[in-house]
């Protein structure tokens, strides 16, 4: 169990403390491709008994399958949505259950929170009034807070500096690792490849061998994996040696950006 940020966690929870008073609602972002991993797990103590919506994002990048279980559970704690946010899918129901949560007659404020790369800026742009931006208020970023003013219904606070999970255990580490981002020094990216790998080849067994033209796969044989790759890839240094750093960060961008299908790496037991 490890905790690798506590300055810019401590920093965040400091902002939101000072400013949850003013908050009607929590979006909680979790990347539907790991539900249990990506979840910001320590913040009950933070944000109370406000309302909130946990909102899966990257539904279209998941194994609906394994990530429904999922759903399934958090259908239990709260309301939950599904939405790719990349094809504007999702937004308006997002709309319709703050709307639905909270009765106020003025806009709702509502709290953006996920671990990096879950996608909170890009649904901070699709809530984002465009009347605003395009008379040039720049979405009107307050000075000095996080405030953004959103469309006719809501306005935005973004997550304050960087939110991680608390304390997690090495398997939702590695998830994170290897579908967010997370410091080198602490989870070397060969390693993270290497874990990608096994993973992929467990649950989703040929898509490996079709996406680096592998006939198979030892994983006793790392460096036979990683030469293949590497040559297919034309990821290789001096001599004709293969590059093992560029090959593990190609598998790690191929998975992140679906070239090993839809993924779905918490899995429900
Ligand atoms: P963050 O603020 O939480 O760090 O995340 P951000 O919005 O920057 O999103 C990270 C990446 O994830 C972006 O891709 C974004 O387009 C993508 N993304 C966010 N939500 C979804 C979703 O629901 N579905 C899909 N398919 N993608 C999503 P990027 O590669 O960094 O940029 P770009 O490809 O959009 O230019």
């Amino acid at each position: 169990m490890i905790n690798w940020y506590p300055g810019h966690m401590a920093k965040a929870k400091r902002l939101i403390r000072k400013n949850i008073k003013l908050i009607d609602i929590v979006y909680i972002l979790i990347d539907s491709r790991m539900p249990k991993s990506s979840l910001i797990n320590d913040f009950n103590d933070v944000i109370g008994n406000k309302k909130r919506i946990y909102i899966f994002t990257k539904y279209d990048m998941c194994d609906k399958k394994e990530t429904d279980k999922w759903i399934e559970e958090y259908n239990k704690i709260g309301e939950v949505l599904k939405v790719d946010l990349k094809n504007n899918i999702g937004i308006d129901s997002i709309i319709d259950a703050s709307r639905r949560q909270i009765s106020a007659n003025r806009k709702i404020r509502a709290l953006v929170i996920g671990v990096p790369n879950v996608g909170k800026s890009t649904l901070i742009n699709r809530l984002v009034s465009k009347k605003a931006v395009n008379v040039g208020n720049k979405a009107g970023i307050t000075k000095g807070n996080q405030w953004v003013r959103g469309n006719e219904y809501v306005d935005l606070m973004d997550t304050p500096g960087l939110l991680w999970p608390d304390l997690i255990d090495e398997e939702s580490a590695y998830n994170l690792a290897s579908l967010s981002s997370i410091k080198e020094e602490v989870l070397p990216i060969d390693d993270v490849a290497i874990y990608i790998m096994r993973k992929i080849a467990k649950y989703y067994p040929g898509r490996l061998e079709e996406r680096y033209d592998l006939n198979s796969i030892d994983f006793d044989n790392i460096e036979e994996i990683y030469d293949s790759i590497g040559r297919r890839r034309g990821a290789l240094i001096k001599n004709n040696e293969v590059d093992y750093d560029k090959v593990s960060k190609i598998i790690i961008s191929d998975l992140r950006d679906g070239y090993l299908g839809k993924v779905t790496f918490d899995i429900h037991e």
